[in-house]
């Protein structure tokens, strides 16, 4: 491992006659660096002044064979810190900004004089002091400058509001810094330490100020100093022997009106969208001002071509190998039966999702958000009160095998049934580049949500189920599910406690948790596409279902199909065979082509 050495550069360390200060400059001078040790020598508030501080610095890296020179200026002068290396060294090529002091005072009791000593020191003296460098760094292309911020500007602290305000100041600072240097290869980096010094000496609980010595974040400091570093514009962060870096981030946030007509915001939207806006779950670091802007750009135009409207519900939906293996197995798929096995082995030549899988981002993002609510505002919707009335899926492209789609939901359509609401929903997933992928809609029954004067018919739109053809099945399939069936498919992402909480099923009407009723989908699409589709994928373009009845873990299922082939469509019901009920109505599977079909 090539030794980390500063031979041949010169290192200005402000306030290096104690604490942090003192410890970058002794481990530079160690390693080869000449050393300017800047000190004011005054007290921790600022007051006073001595020689003696940066003297006994640049003494003891004398005494350890090294090269280093006092200088006794405040960081206010910084043009005679630099001078001092120029004068002595020639040159300078590593700024640390590390001098510091406190004037700790509630906000209301904070004093002008306060505000701005704080803001002087702090402040001032990184730019006076590194500006004075600036030009030799420029010239000679290549510098290294480190700021040293506090976790009170990033978290706050209380009786601190003037240092937390340089200190996040000099975040700034760098940020700038880091962008106008970047092509001279002057880097700047930002450090956030914590140790024991006269600084934090009765603020740190005292077990923390045994152990958390200066010296331990010098060689973090050390590092960023060396050119061997790429790091520019970093905040980092060290303490105890450990360090981190700190990001700052963007949520997602909400788009606040529906078209670029700037009436559409308003404070109520802004209250309604409160909880998107400050959501952080998917929240993204950008890397530059100009990913940030591009970011809104894309909003604007989003609004122009009216694909930003419909985004008040969306959501993002990952997947990879071992979720399609997971749902496969949640809707009955077996190695038992071979033809399963592209479903079942991301090994397989075949291996892809069974494309009823693509029913969850729809799902997920109903479950996940107040999709169906927002449509009912009379009423209350919760788990105990919905029913699953009927699904569609389309898939509009190949099967991804992984990756991450985003789905946007709208209410598409309300109907008063007296009994109870029905609410369709339409969910669009796109791929990363925009392709649409998938559609759902869903039709969602709100018990007891009827009766609020709304029309009862569909409109044109929603998904019509079809009847089954007035003859004899020409295939039927059974599947038996197990009685761990609901078990597992709640896996797949729909973790709804009516599957598997007995108390909940009774909650919601039923003696014992009931199948979900798009794992019965699952086992029914499974039958069609054995039977018509050589059990492909690939040959799928869209199903269609209404649940009549719930399924119990454990019963078994009887697919029966009708092939109507000029159409390419597999009309279909599902029947319990322990009870003879139909449990999937009016359904139908269409195929892109009728393989192997026996009739
Ligand atoms: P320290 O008080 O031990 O060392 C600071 C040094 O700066 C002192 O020797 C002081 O004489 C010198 N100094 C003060 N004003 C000066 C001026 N105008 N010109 C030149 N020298 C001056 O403090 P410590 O803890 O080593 O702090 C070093 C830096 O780290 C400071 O900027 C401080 O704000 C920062 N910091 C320290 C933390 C800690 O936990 N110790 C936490 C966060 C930030």
């Amino acid at each position: 491992m090539a030794e980390i050495r500063f031979d041949g550069k010169v290192a200005v360390v402000t306030g290096a006659g104690a604490g942090l200060g003192r410890e970058y400059a002794l481990l530079l001078g160690s390693r080869g660096a000449k050393v300017v040790v800047n000190d004011l020598g005054g007290h921790f508030d600022g007051e006073g002044q001595s020689t003696k501080a940066a003297d006994v610095v640049v003494e003891e890296i004398k005494a350890l064979g090294g090269i280093a020179v006092p200088n006794y200026n405040s960081v206010t002068d910084g043009d005679k810190i630099i001078e001092t290396a120029i004068n002595n060294f020639g040159r300078v090529d590593i700024v640390i900004n590390n001098a510091g002091i406190l004037r700790d005072k509630s906000f209301a009791n904070i004093s002008e004089k306060d505000w701005d000593l704080i803001q002087d020191v702090h402040v001032k003296g990184s730019f006076k002091t590194t500006q004075a460098a600036w030009p030799y760094f420029k010239k000679q292309k290549y510098g290294r400058i480190i700021l040293t911020a506090s976790n009170s500007g990033i978290y706050g602290n209380f009786g601190q509001a003037n240092y937390s305000s340089a200190k996040l100041g000099l975040v700034g600072l760098a940020n700038t810094l880091a962008i106008e240097g970047g092509k001279y290869k002057i880097h700047c980096n930002v450090i956030v330490p914590t140790a024991a010094s006269r600084l934090t000496e009765g603020i740190l609980p005292d077990i923390m100020f045994q152990q958390l010595k200066p010296k331990l974040i010098a060689p973090v400091v050390a590092y960023l100093c060396h050119e061997s570093c790429q790091d520019n514009g970093s905040i980092i962060e060290s303490a105890a022997g450990w360090a981190t870096k700190i990001h700052f981030v963007r949520g997602k946030g909400a788009v606040l009106r529906k078209s670029l007509d700037e009436n559409d915001i308003k404070p109520e939207v802004v209250r309604d969208k409160w909880q998107r806006i400050t959501d952080m779950s998917k929240a993204k670091r950008f890397n530059a001002i100009q990913e940030a802007s591009g970011n809104l750009l894309e909003i604007i135009e989003g609004l122009q071509d009216g694909t930003q409207g419909d985004s008040e519900f969306e959501d993002t939906f990952k997947f990879g190998s071992k979720d399609l293996i997971l749902y496969s197995l949640g809707i009955g798929a077996s190695v038992t039966h071979k033809p399963d096995m592209r479903y079942l082995y991301e090994n397989h030549e075949d291996f892809g999702p069974f494309p009823t899988y693509f029913v969850l981002p729809g799902l997920l993002l109903s479950m996940g958000s107040t999709l169906v609510a927002s449509a009912l505002k009379h009423t209350q919707v919760d788990f105990t009160n919905i029913l699953h009335g009927e699904q569609y899926l389309e898939i509009l492209s190949d099967l991804p095998k992984n990756g991450e789609l985003t789905t946007k939901g709208e209410v598409f359509d309300i109907m008063d049934k007296k009994s109870g609401a029905a609410v369709v929903t339409n969910c669009n997933s796109y791929d990363q580049s925009g392709n649409l992928i998938v559609k759902n809609q869903s039709t969602t029954f709100v018990v007891g949500a009827g009766n609020f004067g709304g029309k009862k018919d569909p409109k044109s739109g929603v998904v019509p189920i079809l009847k089954n053809p007035n003859r004899k099945p020409d295939k039927s399939v059974i599947y038996k599910t197990s009685l761990d069936q609901a078990a597992l498919y709640r896996l797949s992402g729909d973790l709804n406690p009516l599957h598997i909480d007995p108390n909940m099923a009774v909650m919601a009407g039923f003696k014992v948790p009931i199948l979900h009723g798009l794992c019965s989908l699952g086992f029914s699409v499974r039958a069609v596409l054995n039977t018509y589709a050589g059990n492909d994928a690939s040959q799928f373009k869209a199903v269609k279902v209404r649940f009549s009845n719930p399924v119990l873990p454990g019963q078994s299922l009887r697919v029966d199909m009708w092939c109507n082939k000029n159409e390419k469509r597999i009309y279909f019901r599902t029947v319990v065979i322990e009870n003879n009920k139909e449990v999937i109505s009016g359904a139908y599977v269409d195929l892109k082509n009728i393989v192997a079909a026996k009739l």
